[in-house]
This record gives C-alpha cells, structure tokens and sequence, in this order.
C-alpha cells in the first residue's frame, strides 16, 4: 500500500506503517475514550449513548447514514485551546495568543455561533466559508482568509467586510490585495505566508531548505524577504505578521520548533533591514487527533508551552519582543467530536480472507480512507456483543470497489444486517469533504447536547439534487 503519495500535497498524508494490523482488542464493546467524543458511553441494554440519547432513538428521529457531534465536547475543545494559549495572566502583555478555528475541518452556522461563544477566531479559506462565518455573525475582525487563490471577488468581499486579516500567499496577491484596498479606501490588515521548508506529518518531519508545493512564500533564496519589502511599500496593506502552516495530524511539536525558528529568524531579518518589528506570528493548524487506540494525540495546553517557549527563546536569543501568537487547529477541535452511524446492510464473509460489512454510506460521507489511507475505528453501538471478534472491512455502496470507510477493523461475528455500527473521529474533513458521489444525498449534522438532538445541517434531499439539476 502506497503512503507516500497523497493527493492533498505530501503534508496532508496520514503516514501508518506497513502492513500495519492491530490486534483485536480484548472487549470489543468497550470504547476509547480517546477515539470517542466526552459524552458517548454505553447503556443497561449495551446501546451507545451520545448527549444522553441513545443511537437507536437517534436512528430512528434522523435515519442513517448521519454524522453526530456531540456539541459539549466541541465547546469544551474550543474552551481547552482557549485557556491553553490565553497564557499566564500575571506575566507582561504579549502572553495572550489566538485560537483560530479552521472552517474547512467543518463549518456550519450553529458551529459559528459555538465558537463566537466560546471566544475562538475563525480561518476561512473561501466565499462561501466567509459568507456562512458572516451569516451566523462572527464579528469580521475575528475572521482570518486563506487560500492560495483568492478571486477578486472574495478579497473585494473580505475587505469590504473588513475581516481582521488576509493571509496573503503569492507575490500577485500582494499587490492584488494592497489595489482592491485601496480603492475601497481601506488598509488592509494581512500576514504573509512563508514555506519555512519543513513537511510535518504524524510522528515525523523533515526540514529542509527548499519546499515543492503550491501554498506560501519560500523563505528559501530571500523570496519571503523580498515579499515583506514590497507589502511594507503598498499604502493598502498594513503588514502585521508572518504566517506558516507545516501539515496536517501532527503529534509531535518538533516541527513547529524548527517553523518557529525559521519564522522568528525572519523577523529579525525584517527588523534589521526595516527597522520594523512585525507584531504578530501564526504557526497554523495541522494537530494531530486518535482516530484508533494507537494514536497518542498531545493535549493543547501541551502543545500551547511547547510553542510558547520555543518562541519566547527565540525571541530571546534574536533580541526581539515577543509577537502575539495565533495557531489555526481545525481537526483537533471537531474531529473527535463527531461519529457516522451507518446500518449494516450485508455481511459478506470472504474464507481465509476477510468479511466485507456493507453500510448504507461510504466514500461519499467519508473520502479519506480513500483519498489518504486514513485509519478508523468502528464499533457495534445498536447492542453489546460477547461474539468472537472478526477481521472486518467496512466498505459503503458505491459502484467502486476503493469504496472503504474502514480498511481493517474487528467487529463481533454475530454481526447481522440491520444493526447500527458507529465510526468514530468523523468530525473533520468529512462531512466538509463530502459528495454526492453516484448521486448519493449527503448525510445530515445532528447536534446532540443535554438529551437534547438538532440537524444543525439537514440531510440532502432528492430535490435538493433536482434543483441544481436545471433539465
Ligand atoms: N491552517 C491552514 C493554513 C491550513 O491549510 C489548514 C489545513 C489548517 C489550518 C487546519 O489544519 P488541521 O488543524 O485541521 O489539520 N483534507 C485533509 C486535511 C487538509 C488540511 C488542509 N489545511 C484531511 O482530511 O486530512
């Protein structure tokens, strides 16, 4: 099995090794609390639970396949990547730090208003993250845009809007920002985003001089240096900081290190040709979450005193103040927040091989075990078993036999069609990835909170379909 291409560019790739099975795990009802939102557990009667509703009654109220997020587990993520990088009060100014949420893990108005509650800023990559960021009334100055190719259209609209910042990424955007706002009669604030030549991805990176991919500026051969010269020129633009992002399901802090140096290396670049100190940094998204028991993800207050103290020493070391700190975690705020829950719909044993469990889904709800070999867990949540555990693949009901929602899992063999099972770590880049493959209607977000469930998105309808449908 190839891991080393991944569609998404080589920093997105979920890196496992080969030929990697784990071995079944000794109570099959059992659930990792580390792969399984807060508030999910098991009743009397053996049937999961997530909010304090049961997954049959949710079945039976929202039908399947259909994604759950449990929503106290969501504000209480939101709330630990909050006080984790507000830092220490009693030190000087400077401690307090941005969370950023990443839209493009999942977004939706209710999720909007969640974190508008709970105090995060929103990174939104295109017209329609903003305009669902703007509909649900996140204030605009708490909204960062991404995107390696911003139409004119969406930097009219941003700017407009006034967001708080622009990620500018090319040396056309530069001027095609500093223009727009100018003749908006505005000063944009932006930050520019630098490859800093590290590709982080699980427990590894590897830094290197030069980077092969399409977001950024290098900082390799002064291209980033020569990008900060001509934004500080342009009236429109008002250059606030330097932004990096180095990949996606991170576990380990090392790379952010190696980033964090680079960056503040390039302040101190800037600071001694311009006499300027630029205030503020990002270091991204890209941490890692358990989507099986294997995974050790590191918690965010960890991973806040890592960044923290590799900044501060760097600063330190460069003479520089500390700038604000902003990071952008989509994954880990709402990936494990959120379960699919399928029905099986056939059971299909292959001797000596494997037995293929059918669910009324697939990659139409779930690209990623095809796109990037990604690894799941699943569970039998309608019913507790004592069965024998059986190799199991869970595939959907596409017309392609790639179609895998989890490639090599343990199921009980009493395993029959009409039973619910469960994959757990859904809440990102899932429904957000979504597609109506074979005209498939993609399933609905159900909210569940206190006993209490709500579609925050409604699941497709044949109309729905028709509608685009114009004959
Ligand atoms: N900030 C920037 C600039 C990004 O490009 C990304 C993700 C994030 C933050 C959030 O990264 P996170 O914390 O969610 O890992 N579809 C792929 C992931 C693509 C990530 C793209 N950029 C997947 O399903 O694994």
């Amino acid at each position: 099995m190839s891991r080393s291409a991944h569609p998404a560019g080589p920093r997105h790739a979920d890196v496992l090794p080969e030929g990697h099975y784990a071995a079944p795990p000794a109570d099959l009802n059992q659930l990792d609390p580390r792969v399984w939102s807060r508030t999910v557990g098991r009743n009397a009667d053996g049937v999961v639970t997530v909010g304090g509703i049961d997954v049959k009654t949710l079945a039976e109220e929202f039908g399947t396949p259909a994604y759950f997020l449990d929503e106290a587990d969501f504000r209480a993520r939101c709330r630990a990547w909050r006080e984790a990088f507000k830092g220490d009060a009693s030190k000087a100014e400077g401690e307090d730090a941005d969370v950023f949420y990443a839209g493009k893990a999942f977004l939706s108005r209710a999720v909007v208003r969640w974190l508008d509650e709970e105090g995060l800023n929103l990174d939104v990559c295109s017209a329609g993250e903003l305009a669902t960021a703007l509909a649900a009334g996140m204030p605009a100055e708490r909204i960062a845009l991404h995107g390696n190719n911003k139409s004119t259209a969406e930097i009219e609209r941003a700017v407009e809007e006034g967001v708080g910042r622009i990620v500018l990424d090319s040396f056309q955007e530069i001027v095609r920002v500093a223009h727009i706002a100018q003749r908006l009669g505005k000063r944009q604030r932006v930050q520019i985003r630098v490859t800093v030549g590290v590709e982080a991805h699980t427990h590894e990176f590897i830094a290197t001089a030069h980077e092969d991919q399409k977001f950024g500026i290098p900082l390799a051969g002064g291209q980033a240096a020569e990008a900060v010269r001509r934004a500080l020129k342009l009236d429109g633009l008002e250059l606030i900081g330097i932004h990096s992002h180095i990949g996606s399901q991170i576990f380990d802090t090392s790379g952010f290190e190696v980033a964090a140096h680079r960056v503040v290396g390039l302040l101190k670049e800037i600071r001694d040709e311009h006499g300027v100190e630029l205030p503020e940094i990002d270091l991204g998204g890209g941490l890692g979450i358990a989507y099986t028991s294997e995974d050790d993800p590191r918690e965010p207050q960890e991973i806040a005193k890592a960044l923290r103290d590799i900044v501060h020493r760097e600063c330190d070391t460069a003479g520089l103040a500390v700038p604000r700190l902003s990071v952008e975690p989509g994954r880990a705020i709402v990936g494990p927040t959120a379960f699919t829950l399928y029905e099986v719909g056939t059971v299909k044993e292959l001797p000596g091989l494997r037995t293929y469990v059918s669910v009324d889904g697939g990659m139409s709800d779930n690209i990623r075990t095809a796109l990037y070999d990604a690894e799941y867990s699943v569970a039998l949540v309608s019913r507790a078993s004592t069965a024998e555990p059986m190799l199991s693949r869970v595939v959907g009901k596409h017309c392609e036999s790639g179609d895998i929602v989890v490639r090599d899992a343990f199921l009980p063999a009493d395993l029959a069609p009409g039973d619910l099972i469960a994959v757990p770590a859904t809440g990102a880049y899932c429904r957000s990835m979504a597609s109506n493959y074979n005209h498939a209607l993609r399933p609905p977000v159900v909210a569940v909170r206190d006993g209490q469930a709500r579609e925050i998105v409604r699941r497709e309808t044949e109309e729905d379909l028709l509608r685009l449908d114009v004959g």
